[in-house]
């Protein structure tokens, strides 16, 4: 049944919308066993374009307004976004980066070219102490990327040591003489990135041998990172977890990438990020799914020789892939972001939360001026992106028990393909049920009925990110067109929750006793 209705909630605006009346939502509370792990809300930060120098850190003579160098206006929003754990220092810089480089005083550490990322010359004032003491500010752990490309063994093992042994050693002694007196906590590191390109172009058996001999090295690492495949590679899955299936004492995770890009090629162009039609919705919307059918396909493999869930998966770099904006140096990789990238974020963390007994982590790539950026920054100015708003929506996720849902839902068709339209998760935490929906199509409102069963709903709070046009951003010197706004919450009736979602929103809504 379709009828015309009017949602009088979106902030100021009024939005008529048609509404459809087969999507349902069935919660499963008493199925609520996995924990959404909190690092599934990470982030990365990689010596890339702006995202370090000038995104995050201006050194401390800079006149934009800084802490140690640190900017104070991207440090007070990123913690406004309660950011679990953070990975550095690439991607593919990660494979090129001598550590030593980057320690000490500052006027002595040498200059490098960044080979991957424009050729421009790194001068390397950004390293280990500025990265951890940067996420010690932020109140986040840290995630460090070790060297196997073009590093060695004992660099690596040094640079553990360095960050993590509380014993004397020439190691920890360097760290005192940097100023550093005890070791940092840092739980996290990967041995490698993308491996089978960036990182040594190697073949899945190599880097498993190589793999095992940097993890049994580098011991000192509490939670070691094999690399893991690119998207769809299921033989790299398949090999790393074979050849390491003797070994999980040395392996905790496995790393995924996957990329959505709008026009699949990695040679030519990807597309606008601003200048789109709904073709270009359509497609990046809908290869948006693939993030779901590729953990289904890895997880599987990785069940086969890990039926206990020890070695979680570590989907590290995800996000929307664009066209640099014109004009911008193309080795810098900087995009805007619309309301596109909003439904691509609330899609991605729904779908990780779903995969919660095995996804420990995942990182949008990445933090700051990057890719699908949460923040991005122009001289003195910064803008928070639609990606942004999603995130700080949904951190009530994170720790919270995964209330498992059954999802039907209506179709989004575009000349004559047709992907689902509702991508919903749930959680429950200190009595509180969250639930995120996005409703992917662009033209259409959705009534979704949510069944909540005996669930006590005495309070009921909603927020939504929505848009009027699909390619709206937030611009830098201009007000926000995209921001968390309140959405008003229907009481349920006979245990159904109904929502009148507009055309392409991301909601939330909690209910609590
Ligand atoms: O995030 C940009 C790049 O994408 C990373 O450096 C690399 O790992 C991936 O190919």
């Amino acid at each position: 049944m379709k009828h015309l209705r009017l949602i009088s909630t979106v902030g100021a605006m009024a939005v008529a919308v048609a509404v459809s009346a087969q999507n349902k939502i069935v919660l499963h509370p008493e199925n609520a066993k996995q924990t959404i792990s909190k690092d599934i809300y990470g982030h990365f930060a990689e010596h890339l374009g702006h995202c370090i120098y000038g995104g995050i850190y201006v050194g401390a003579d800079s006149k934009i307004p800084n802490t140690n160098g640190y900017r104070n206006d991207v440090v007070d929003a990123l913690k406004a976004l309660k950011i679990p754990v953070l990975r550095w220092p690439g991607g593919c810089f990660a494979d090129t980066y001598h550590w030593k480089d980057g320690i000490g005083p500052k006027e002595k550490r040498p200059s490098i070219i960044n080979t991957n990322w424009g050729g421009v010359t790194e001068d390397n004032s950004f390293g280990t102490h500025e990265f951890l003491d940067f996420c010690e500010l932020l109140g986040c752990d840290a995630y460090v990327n070790l060297n196997v490309g073009s590093g060695d063994v004992r660099e690596a093992a040094e640079w553990v040591e360095y960050i993590t042994s509380a014993n004397e050693s020439p190691m920890t002694q360097l760290r005192k003489q940097n100023g550093r007196e005890d070791p940092w906590n840092v739980k996290y590191f990967g041995i490698g990135n993308e491996n089978w390109g960036c990182g040594g172009n190697m073949e899945p058996e190599y880097y498993a041998d190589l793999y095992r001999r940097f993890a049994t090295f580098c011991g000192g690492a509490p939670y070691r990172i094999a690399c893991g495949a690119t998207a769809d590679d299921p033989n790299w899955t398949e090999v790393l977890m074979k050849k390491t299936e003797k070994q999980h004492s040395i392996t905790q995770g496995l790393s995924l990438h996957k990329y959505t890009l709008p026009i699949n090629t990695w040679t030519g162009s990807k597309g606008s990020a601003t200048d789109f039609k709904e073709d270009l919705w359509y497609s990046t919307v809908s290869e948006a799914w693939a993030m779901d059918s590729l953990l289904d396909l890895h997880i599987g493999i990785m069940q086969k020789y890990d039926p206990n869930n020890e070695v979680g998966v570590i989907f590290d770099e995800w996000g929307c892939w664009y066209d640099v904006e014109p004009g911008t140096n193309p080795g810098f990789l900087f995009q805007q972001n619309t309301m596109r990238d909003a439904i691509v974020a609330g899609m991605g963390l729904n779908i990780f939360n779903n995969h919660a007994e095995r996804v420990q982590m995942a990182n949008i790539a990445q933090m700051v001026n990057v890719l699908q950026a949460v923040i991005l920054t122009k001289d003195e100015q910064m803008v928070l992106t639609p990606t942004y708003y999603v995130f700080k929506m949904y951190a009530d996720h994170q720790g919270a028990k995964l209330i498992p849902t059954d999802v039907q839902s209506n179709k989004y068709t575009f000349e004559g393909k047709s992907t689902k339209t509702i991508c919903a998760s749930a959680s429950e935490k200190d009595g509180v049920v969250t639930l995120t929906l996005v409703n992917l199509n662009p033209n259409k409102g959705e009534s979704v009925d949510v069944e909540i069963g005996q669930l006590a709903a005495k309070t009921l709070k909603g927020e939504i990110v929505t848009a009027s046009k699909m390619n709206d951003y937030n611009d830098f010197g201009q007000a926000e067109k995209i921001t968390l706004k309140p959405f008003d919450v229907k009481k349920p009736a006979k245990g159904v929750l109904k929502v009148d979602m507009p055309a392409m929103s991301v909601i939330k809504i909690q209910l609590s006793k």
